[in-house]
């Protein structure tokens, strides 16, 4: 019921000042968010390698409507990129890449600059030994971060992406990125969307994740089972023996600060484990979406301004 309302506050930039303004929100949102600079970021990435875990960085931000803004992000990309590898934790390390933040929005020639400057971020990214995934956003983003995904792959084979199981077209895109080399996150989707694009039902959306993860793990990519939800990890360890997958060949993800002694179990299982973290000052958003997808974190939120 709050899902709704809750998605719609995540775009309202009056809201986001109200909940920006209250000095007690960070200390809540760093349940979620690694801190703001680029040396938090790399000191969760070393204490994860400690575990076992593997990680994929993503510099918050979104929607950017400025071109130094976006150039400001590629450049953050390329600084968290150099400062792993100093510290010998780049080569498997991911970095999660929005192309909205990055320029897909500007007025002129959005997806032109968009290409550029994930391009920059692939460059950085394949000279330290670490990979690029693509963000996906809302579902009329869908075709132009496909496109742009397509060229990257032209020059880095590795570059993957996130597909919605949410959305009715994610079969058929599982199909058409499911061949040698690709790499797919799976995740269920996070935006508000409409009954046109989305399923709306959680059983619904639960089952077309499944036809998904059939469809990726028959495949010969490398499926990424991004999902917090117990039933969707045991399929998926179920359809990876039966198609003969070891531990090399797909991995579990699963978002900083959420479940994370679920986390552990699969890391110490043997399967490859890694957590998507987030840093960086613009965290409104991404904290936004977390609290629509769980009402008990809207509870854990609201208990936490109370008792500061
Ligand atoms: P579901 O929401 O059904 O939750 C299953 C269970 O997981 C819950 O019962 C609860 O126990 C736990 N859980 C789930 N969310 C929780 C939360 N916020 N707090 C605490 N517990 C929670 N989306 C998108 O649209 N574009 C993208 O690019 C990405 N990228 C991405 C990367 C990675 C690595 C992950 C794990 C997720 C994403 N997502 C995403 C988010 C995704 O679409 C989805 O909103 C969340 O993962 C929640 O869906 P679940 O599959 O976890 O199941």
């Amino acid at each position: 019921m709050l899902r709704a309302p809750l998605l719609a506050a995540a775009r309202s930039k009056g809201i986001r000042r109200l909940v920006e303004a209250v000095p007690a929100t960070r200390s809540v949102v760093r349940r979620f968010v690694a801190g703001s600079e680029t040396a938090d970021a790399v000191r969760v990435a070393r204490e994860l390698a400690t575990g076992g875990w593997r990680i994929t960085l993503d510099h918050l931000g979104e929607d950017t409507t400025d071109a130094a803004q976006a150039a400001a992000t590629v450049a953050a990309y390329e600084a968290v990129l150099s400062a792993l590898a100093s510290e010998g934790l780049a080569d498997g390390a991911d970095v999660s890449v929005k192309l909205s933040a990055v320029g897909q929005f500007l007025p002129s020639n959005g997806e032109d600059v968009a290409l550029e400057n994930a391009r920059k971020i692939c460059a950085a990214a394949d000279a330290v030994g670490a990979t690029v995934t693509l963000d996906m956003e809302d579902h009329t983003t869908t075709d132009s971060t496909l496109g742009i995904l397509r060229e990257l792959r032209g020059e880095y084979p590795w570059v993957g992406a996130v597909l919605q199981a949410y959305l009715r077209r994610t079969e058929q895109d599982c199909r058409e990125l499911s061949g040698p080399g690709s790499r797919v996150r799976l995740c269920k989707g996070a935006y508000a969307e409409p009954e046109s694009a989305a399923f709306q039902d959680k059983a619904d959306v639960d089952k077309s994740y499944v036809r998904c993860l059939r469809v990726l793990m028959a495949g010969s990519g490398y499926p990424m089972v991004a999902s917090h939800d117990p039933r969707m990890i045991e399929i998926a360890a179920a359809l990876a023996d039966e198609h003969g997958r070891t531990d090399d060949d797909h991995e579990f993800q699963m978002l900083y600060g959420i479940r994370p002694e679920e986390q552990a179990r699969i890391a110490a299982s043997g399967s490859r484990m890694r957590v998507y973290v987030p840093y960086g000052d613009e965290w409104y958003g991404y904290f936004m979406r977390r609290l629509a997808e769980r009402p008990a974190n809207l509870g854990f939120f609201l208990r936490g301004l109370a008792t500061r």
